[in-house]
This record gives C-alpha cells, structure tokens and sequence, in this order.
C-alpha cells in the first residue's frame, strides 16, 4: 500500500481505492455485477497524461474500458484537496450529450456511475492522443476546427436549469485562474521552470488596473449563466482518435457563458501558435452561431494566457523567454482592450 492509498483508507473510510491491480479491478467490477459471468479482466494501463484524476485502461477477455475515480485530491499535484463531486458531474455531462445528435458522437458512453465511490466507466475511444502535442508543432486540421466549432455551438444551445452548479470545482478553477497567478506572494518559483519568468510575472502582478480587470472577470466566471458549458475547453480534453475529434474530461462543466469556452479554446490556439486563420476562423464561426461578447472572450483569453504562463498549471510550450513576454503583453492588451486583434 502506498502513502496515498494508506491516506485515502483513513479519509474515506470504506470506500474503494482504484489502483492497477488486475485482481482488485476484478473483484470490484464482478461485485458491481459490469463483468459476465464468463469476463476476466486480463489488463490494466495508463491510457494517457491526466490531470486531476486516476484513470485506467481495463481490458478483459471479451473488450476494454475506461475507469475514472475522482480522489479527493489532484492526482497530478496529491497536495491540491479536490472536491470528489466533480464525478458526478462528469457522468451527468456525458449522459446529457448523449440525448443530443449533434454530440454525441463526440464523446465516450458513460457505461457505468458508481457514486459512492466517484468512479466512471466510459466507453474506450482507442488508442488516442490527446492534443498536447499542438503546443511544440503542427497545425489544427480544417476538420478539426469544424468539428471543435460545431461542437461547441451545439453544447451552448443546451439549456438544462437542473445542471449540477459544480460550485466547488468552480472555486478551484476560480483561484488558479483569476487570482494565484497574480498573487506576488503565491510562493511559485517560476524560474524553475524557465529563468526569467518571475520578473515577467512580477510586472504582472503589479498590474493594480489589470488585475482588477481580472478580479471582475473572476466574478463573472463565478456567476450562474444559462447555456452549458464544457469548461476545460482545451487540448488536454480532446482526443485524436481513429474515429476523429473527441472531447473528453467535462468535470468543470457548469450553466455558464458560452464566452469562457470560445475565450479558453482561442487563449490555447494562441499558446499553440496556431495560424491567424485559425484564430479568426473560430471567432467568426462561434460568434456567428451563438452571439457572443467578444469583450467577455478577450477578457477571458487573456486571462487564460497569463495564467497558464503564470500559474500552476504549466503546458508543454515551444516559446522562450522574449517570446512568452510577447504573449503576456498581447494577453495583457487583451484584456485591457476588450479586443481580440488577430493576435489577441
Ligand atoms: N474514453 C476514453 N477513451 C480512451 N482514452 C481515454 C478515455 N478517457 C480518458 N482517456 C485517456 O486518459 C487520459 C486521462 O483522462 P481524463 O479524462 O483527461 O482524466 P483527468 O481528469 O485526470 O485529466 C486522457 O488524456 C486520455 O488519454
Ligand atoms: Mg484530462
């Protein structure tokens, strides 16, 4: 048993602990009455980097699966607390997507919800990448940013008054977004992970006009909205798999602005140095299906940008250090301006 699992015995007591232990899988999945009579799980892997939760590739004799748990920490960074309620809320953004033609083919099935031990199993998409690799080279497909554009403008039609308000994983994204980045005293060591980006963020952080902009941002992020939104658009939750684009990973779904979605997806096409085209090609289409503030979207943006730079949640970026100061200046203007320019 290792610390984690030693910790997660004490702090949920009586719960089941996932882990890549083909017996243990088994006895839970026969317990559970998810295998046949004649299904024995033969192998379990790692499908993939994940963030916030432990994932799992189970293959049996007869087909695989995705097991996701929900821990009430980040399984990235086991020293962040999580609120283990994101599950749930996962489950119920894939059974709502499913209802929709236009996106279900999409996502994973949910084939099963345990809710008391947060876990999920989804259909398995494949031997899949994510989309990470957008950030060091290559560009978005034409189909791809159909696909994304269609996508979205089909979830930001849903309007589902009963959605879970995922306050909880809200407050988490609202502190890593709108206001660690821009605490001078946050104790990040930035220049760890490249020398020079702490005076970068220090100019930042003493932005009092900028980070106030940030602050009313951060608010309306925290407000209700009425259009179901993803979330975490970004290439981390979509997938290139052998059936095409997928989306995946909806724990931050929430009835928002259909603004922060398009903001989120156009600030990672900018970190990925993807065409101008691009960028336009998104903003025309989103605003075009779904009227949309494009002073919300900068706001947004720019404030993605500053954070993924910034902040905890680091991504595996081409830039050096003049080139990131150019992002935080263009992120910067974004939001000051309210205006997205081909380059923000
Ligand atoms: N349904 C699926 N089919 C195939 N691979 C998947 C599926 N769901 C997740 N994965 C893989 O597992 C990884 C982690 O899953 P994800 O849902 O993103 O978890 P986390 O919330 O921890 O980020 C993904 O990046 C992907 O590689
Ligand atoms: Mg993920």
């Amino acid at each position: 048993m290792n610390n984690l699992e030693t910790h997660y015995g004490e702090i949920a007591p009586g719960k089941f602990y996932l882990k890549a232990d083909l017996d243990t899988i088994e006895t839970y999945l026969r317990d559970h009455f998810f295998l046949d009579p004649t299904e024995a799980v033969i192998h379990a892997e790692k499908p993939g980097e994940g963030n916030m939760n432990y994932v799992l590739r189970v293959r049996t004799n007869i087909r695989s699966f995705i097991v996701k748990q929900a821990r009430p920490w980040v399984e990235k960074y086991p020293q962040i607390p999580a609120p283990v309620e994101r599950n749930a809320v996962e489950a119920r953004y894939f059974r709502l997507v499913e209802k929709s033609p236009a996106l279900k083919s999409f996502s994973p099935q949910l084939l099963y919800e345990d809710v008391a031990n947060n876990m999920l199993i989804l259909s398995d998409l494949g031997q899949a990448n994510d989309y990470s690799s957008i950030y060091r080279e290559g560009n978005l497909e034409e189909a791809e940013l159909k696909a994304i554009v269609s996508y979205l403008s089909a979830l930001h039609r849903i309007h589902e008054p009963s959605y879970p308000r995922n306050g909880s994983m809200r407050t988490l994204n609202h502190e890593h977004i709108f206001q660690y980045p821009f605490d001078p005293q946050n104790g990040l060591d930035l220049d760890q992970i490249q020398p020079g980006l702490r005076d970068l963020a220090g100019a930042v952080q003493k932005n009092q006009p900028l980070k106030k902009r940030i602050e009313a941002l951060g608010k309306i992020y925290l407000s209700q909205g009425d259009v179901l939104i993803h979330g975490d658009f970004y290439p981390g939750s979509w997938l290139q798999s052998s059936g095409g684009f997928k989306v995946i990973d909806p724990e931050f779904s929430f009835n928002g602005i259909a603004e922060f979605d398009v903001a989120v997806l156009v600030a990672h096409l900018m970190l990925a140095g993807q065409p101008d085209a691009h960028l336009n090609y998104i903003l025309h289409h989103c605003q075009e299906q779904n009227q949309l503030e494009v002073s919300l979207i900068a706001g947004f943006c720019g404030t993605e940008i500053l954070r993924r730079i910034l902040g905890v949640a680091q991504l595996p970026l081409r830039w050096n250090l003049n080139e990131l100061q150019q992002l935080v200046d263009q992120a910067v203007n974004c939001i000051m301006t309210g205006k997205i320019a081909s380059t923000c």
